[in-house]
This record gives C-alpha cells, structure tokens and sequence, in this order.
C-alpha cells in the first residue's frame, strides 16, 4: 500500500514514521508512506496558501489551486482520496479495516482555520477522529494512517489484532501477566486453568460485560 499525505506541516510526520510499528511497516516494504508539503505546489511568486475569507471574517483560508493540484499530480486509477476535517464520517475500526485493503490512499489535512469549500471536490472520503478540534488534520491523518498500517497484511500478526477492541463491536476482554498475585489482587483463576474451552468462554463473556458496562452504544451499531 502507499499514502500519501498533504500537509502544510512535515515536520509533524518526522517522529510518526520513524519510530515503532510504522517505521517497521515502512522498512519491510509493506507499506510506502509519503509526506508532500502543499506549500511546494503553490504557484504564488511568494508560496502563498491562503488567503482571506470571501465575505469577511476571521482567520485566512486555504486556497483551491496547490490542494488541486497536488491530488491530480499523485492521483491514480487506484487511489482514494481522504479530507481530514471535523466535519467528516467519524473514523470507526470498520473503515480502518476497509481502507487497510486499499492500494493507495491520498490524505490532505485540513488547515488549522479552514479549508476553500471547493477542496471538498476532491475527496471521496471525509473523516473525523471525534467530535473535538484540533489545530489541523496532521494528528488526525497520523491516527488514520496508524490504525489502517497495522492492519496491512503482514505489519502484525492477525491474532494481534483479531482480538481488539471495536472488532465485531465488542470492547477487549482483560489480560494479565506475571504475577499470578500482585499486592492481594489476583489472576482470575481461569486463566491458569489450562482449560482453553473455558479460557475462551469466560473472554468473551468478560467482552460483553464490558462493552455493556462502558460502552452500552456499541452493541447497537453496525
Ligand atoms: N481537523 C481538526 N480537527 C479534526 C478532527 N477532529 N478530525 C479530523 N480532522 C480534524
């Protein structure tokens, strides 16, 4: 798979594709990660992005042209673009899934005081990460663009991540290590029965009980 993401930040990415599973991703090739500068392909003498709100108001807008075209430079047959914006689909595990068996995806991040409407054209797809605002789309881009890489075939092992939270809409069971007694509070004598049969039961009935507890709205989602 490759992403591409357009920011007016790169420097947010530094740390993100170097460090841990990411970084591991990229090296063993399952992934090729991408970080475009929209600022490059301003065709303003002075590089500029934005520009003031038709109609007044606060804060400089992000223009059409470098967004426009920056996507048509990168865009294939087999991309798919994304807008990381507030306004956009809230981000599931579902579509973490989905866009995990894509071959390309182009992510542009949204402008800290917002973005020409007619950007909006070019995405297929937008997504937010919840309903909060950040200071732009980088943060979120890199939360899209990890939970989608660790998903990729190959970046960890499938019983990693076939146990996770939000799969088929339940929350994660507990886990334990050693100690087997850590300071009176102990392992739940089950887990070392040996006893798999019993093992599997008791987590999944310890996922329902959770996800009724904390979070009730799960259960009736699709
Ligand atoms: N840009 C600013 N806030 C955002 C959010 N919550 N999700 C996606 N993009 C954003």
């Amino acid at each position: 798979m490759k992403i591409d993401i357009l920011t007016l930040f790169p420097h947010m990415f530094d740390n993100f594709l170097t460090e841990s599973i990411i970084s591991r991703a990229i090296d063993k090739k399952l992934v090729t990660i991408n970080v475009y500068n929209i600022r490059d392909y301003s065709t303003d003498p002075h590089k500029r992005v934005d520009d003031y709100p038709f109609g007044g108001g606060s804060g400089m807008v992000l223009m059409p042209q470098p967004v426009f075209d920056a996507v048509n430079d990168l865009k294939t047959s087999d991309s798919l673009v994304i807008l990381m914006t507030p306004q956009g689909e809230l981000f599931k595990q579902k579509k973490a899934y989905e866009l995990s068996l894509k071959k390309h995806l182009i992510i542009i991040c949204g402008h800290y005081e917002g973005f020409d409407e007619r950007i909006r054209t070019l995405a297929d797809l937008e997504l937010s990460i919840g309903d909060y605002i950040l200071t732009g789309g980088e943060l979120a881009s890199q939360v899209v663009t990890d939970s989608v890489v660790r998903l990729i075939d190959g970046v960890i092992t499938k019983d990693s991540h076939l146990n996770d939270s939000f799969n088929n809409n339940l929350l994660d069971y507990p886990v334990y290590t050693r100690p087997s007694d850590y300071q009176g509070m102990k392992v739940p004598e089950v887990l070392l029965s040996g006893h798999h049969k019993n093992i599997e039961k008791w987590r999944k009935e310890q996922s329902i009980k959770r996800t009724k507890e904390r979070r009730p709205d799960l259960l009736g989602d699709d």
